[in-house]
């Protein structure tokens, strides 16, 4: 058997270059030993993708993209369907993951200066999919037909009407008639299934492709290209295959457990991952009381908000997000990890998280007086991390000296029979034994989980993690 499919990979092999890109992007890339928490969410990033493409081909099976039917068809989905309001839900989950995976990778690149020479294109292309990813998520929210999804859509189609001279032609052409119609809702429709979906699979390729020809960048921020063995092996690497495709799959685990949690306990999120309004069919005639998108844009417009002048308010929007991508231009420091960088900046990156989440808090709730002033205050905060950067990193003086080699306390390499004290060390301290005694009088002792300990010692790990930063 082996030898035929030995014949079958050679055959293929000598057509295809399979077993070259396997080794050039797998068992024979050299990623830094060093990698942590923070480097499962691109791996993550795209077993949600995944996730997206397999559970939106099922949908579009039953789903039908005609204003008199969508609504009803989604319900139909949800109700008719074999195992339809799994799939649905899944979806519709998939879609709050992907941004939070997506934040948490982007605020990554942030922490340990990703973005910076040589992954500026790394970054970039970065950004254009999370454009995209953005297009794709408000295309696809009109497609149930619900009140949230046409008033979103009349809503932020109509920004665009904002632009001087041609601004209102500009909305009516995205929206293909007067109204949010039937005819915007096949257009949306044909983007989120194909367009879209399309350039996102590319820009994720050449996304991976740009960042294997410079190579990772890892917590401590260095170079492991410039430390090689005679071989030109990079001291600080080990193959991405098998070391972190099995670290990857643990991280696709737990992610996977959270997630089933949601999608069968709580798909709604509180409102948060689907809207309640959005349980009542599109209704052009009544506008529901707050118009709110879904939370992932919150940030964006409450800076939309924050700005009294409408066209004043979409600038600066666009501005928000466009500034992210000129972020590698704007950083002048020579220091790329949060470990060692100077205070100033770790201040500033502080500074810059609590506006962003802050604004996306804002975004959810009612415009009032008070909250417009806060939302005045973080816009400020947020576009003064990006406009002031160039001052603030250009002499920047390090906490702590950055080392020459890449830091860490248990090498991924070790083999399980080294690491299996430690193992054996953790299960004695997470457990205890507990006597139980039956009604007939004889005692069982029975490990159980000490979750007591087993929260001390998360505890201590974040503390960890903590004083690291
Ligand atoms: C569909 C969405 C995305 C997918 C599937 C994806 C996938 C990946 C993968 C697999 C890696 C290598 C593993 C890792 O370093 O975690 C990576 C690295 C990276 N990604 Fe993404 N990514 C996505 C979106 C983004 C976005 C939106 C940005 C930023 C704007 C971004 C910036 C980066 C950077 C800077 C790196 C290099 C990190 C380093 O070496 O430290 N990615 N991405």
């Amino acid at each position: 058997m082996s030898k035929w499919l030995a014949r079958i990979s050679d055959w293929i092999c000598v057509r295809l270059p399979v077993d070259k890109f396997w080794k050039e992007h797998l068992s024979e890339y050299f990623a830094p030993k060093n990698f942590n928490f923070w480097y499962y969410f691109g791996s993550l990033a795209l077993l949600v993708f995944v996730n997206q493409i397999l559970t939106g081909i099922v949908l579009t099976m039953s789903y039908k993209p005609d204003a008199k039917l969508a609504f009803d068809s989604i319900e139909y989905i949800m109700r008719d369907v074999e195992w339809g309001w799994l799939i649905r839900y899944m979806h519709s989950t998939g879609a709050s993951a992907f941004f939070i995976v997506v934040y948490l990778h982007m605020f990554r690149g942030l922490l340990y200066g990703s973005f910076k020479k040589p992954r500026e294109l790394v970054w970039i292309l970065g950004m254009l999919i999370y454009f995209c990813l953005m297009a794709e998520s408000f295309m696809g929210y009109l497609l149930p037909w619900g009140q949230m999804s046409y008033w979103g859509a009349q809503v932020i189609i109509s920004l665009f009407g904002a632009i001087p001279y041609f601004g209102e032609d500009l909305a009516l052409w995205i929206r293909g008639d007067y109204v949010v119609s039937d005819a915007t809702l096949n257009r949306f429709f044909a983007f989120h299934v194909i367009a879209v979906p399309l350039a996102l699979v590319i820009l994720v390729y050449l996304h991976i492709i740009a960042l294997h020809q410079v190579g990772s960048n890892n917590p401590d921020g260095l170079e492991i290209k410039e430390n090689k063995d005679t071989q030109g092996i990079p001291l600080d690497g080990i193959p991405f295959h098998p070391y972190y495709t099995v670290k990857d799959i643990v991280g696709a685990a737990v992610f996977l457990i959270v997630f089933a949690a949601i999608v069968f306990y709580g798909p709604e999120m509180g409102g948060f991952f689907l809207e309640s309004e959005n349980f009542i069919p599109a209704n052009n005639l009544t506008t529901p009381e707050h118009i709110v998108p879904l939370w992932y844009f919150t940030p964006f417009y409450a800076i939309l908000r924050a700005i009294p002048d409408k066209f004043g308010g979409v600038l600066t929007m666009g501005a928000a997000i466009l500034i992210l991508f000129v972020l590698p231009w704007l950083d002048k420091s020579s220091i790329k990890s949060i470990r060692y960088r100077g205070k100033i900046f770790k201040f500033a990156l502080a500074t810059f998280a609590i506006s962003f989440v802050s604004l996306g808090y804002l975004g959810t709730q009612p415009a009032t007086p008070g909250a417009m002033i806060f939302a005045r205050i973080f816009t400020v905060l947020y576009f003064g991390f990006f406009v002031l950067m160039p001052f603030y990193t250009r002499n920047e003086k390090p906490a702590a000296a950055v080392p020459a080699r890449v830091t860490r306390e248990t090498p991924l390499t070790e083999t399980l029979r080294e690491r299996w004290p430690r193992v054996k060390e953790f299960f004695l301290q997470i457990s205890a034994i507990r006597e139980i005694k039956t009604s007939s009088g004889s005692v069982y002792r029975i490990p159980v989980l000490d979750v007591e300990a087993l929260l001390a010692m998360a505890r201590d790990r974040v503390s960890n993690i903590r004083k690291k930063f």
